[in-house]
């Protein structure tokens, strides 16, 4: 799998409007890849992930595993099965969290989906970091920490914000991918995203992966809007 594409965030409440929105995409030679989050997941469990791979679509798994190694090991055992593209814990869940999350994820044959860590989530602010959770550092190098620890357990990159894409490429290197949402148009609004940037600069700054939602799932033109994501972002 190439490690460049434009993610579309599927946050819909069921199966049936997730569908429908997908109907739209039918038409494209270029199979959009999928995240499905919490919401969707939970609603339908994983037979909405079982269809969309029968369609095609390529899927981010994104439930931000975070328990003890065993349960996370156990529980990567499942989604690996499901044959997803790309799945997600949370990097502090420790070193040894996320060893057994790979491991969960390894088929027999060796192979596995891509494996990502959330370092810190773009809510959490520095203040709330140091006050209320007292990590006694700056959230830059908390991140740049936790994308070292993600490296150190073998993993293959974190989800960030596209503006910290750059720092994490310098802590873990180029090849470690980089999965950031917090896109927008350069002539569109922001909604509640706040740390944004454009498809282009994304790809500028170091991200290999955009995840996008609204501005492609609100478009009255979703499909045009995903494409023109895909040029701005691939070029
Ligand atoms: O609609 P929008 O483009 O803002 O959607 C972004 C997607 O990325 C949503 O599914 C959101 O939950 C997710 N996300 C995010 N910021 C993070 C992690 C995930 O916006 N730090």
């Amino acid at each position: 799998m190439e490690n460049k594409d434009v993610i579309i965030a599927c946050d819909f409440s069921s199966p049936e409007e997730c569908l429908n929105f997908l109907e739209k995409f039918k038409d494209l030679e270029r199979k959009p890849f999928l995240k499905i989050g919490m919401e969707l997941f939970y609603a339908s469990g994983p037979e909405i992930v079982r269809e969309l791979k029968k369609r095609g679509f390529k899927i981010f798994l994104d439930l931000k595993l975070h328990d003890i190694p065993n349960t996370v090991k156990k529980a990567m055992k499942v989604l690996s099965s499901l044959d997803v593209d790309m799945v997600n814990v949370h990097a502090s869940g420790t070193v040894e969290m996320m060893k057994a999350a790979k491991e969960g994820l390894t088929r027999e044959d060796g192979t596995r989906p891509l494996l990502i860590a959330v370092t810190q989530l773009t809510s959490t602010s520095e203040k709330t970091m140091q006050e209320e959770l007292l990590v006694n550092a700056s959230i830059n190098d908390t991140i740049a920490h936790y994308a070292r620890n993600s490296k150190k357990a073998g993993l293959d990159g974190v989800v960030c914000s596209p503006l910290e894409a750059g720092l994490v490429k310098e802590a873990c290197g180029k090849d470690f991918i980089t999965v950031t949402p917090g896109i927008r148009f350069a002539d569109s609004g922001k909604d509640d995203q706040v740390r944004i940037t454009d498809p282009r600069k994304a790809r500028e700054i170091g991200s290999d992966f955009i995840v996008v939602g609204r501005p492609i799932t609100a478009s009255p033109d979703p499909v045009r809007a995903y494409e023109r994501c895909v040029a701005e972002f691939l070029g």
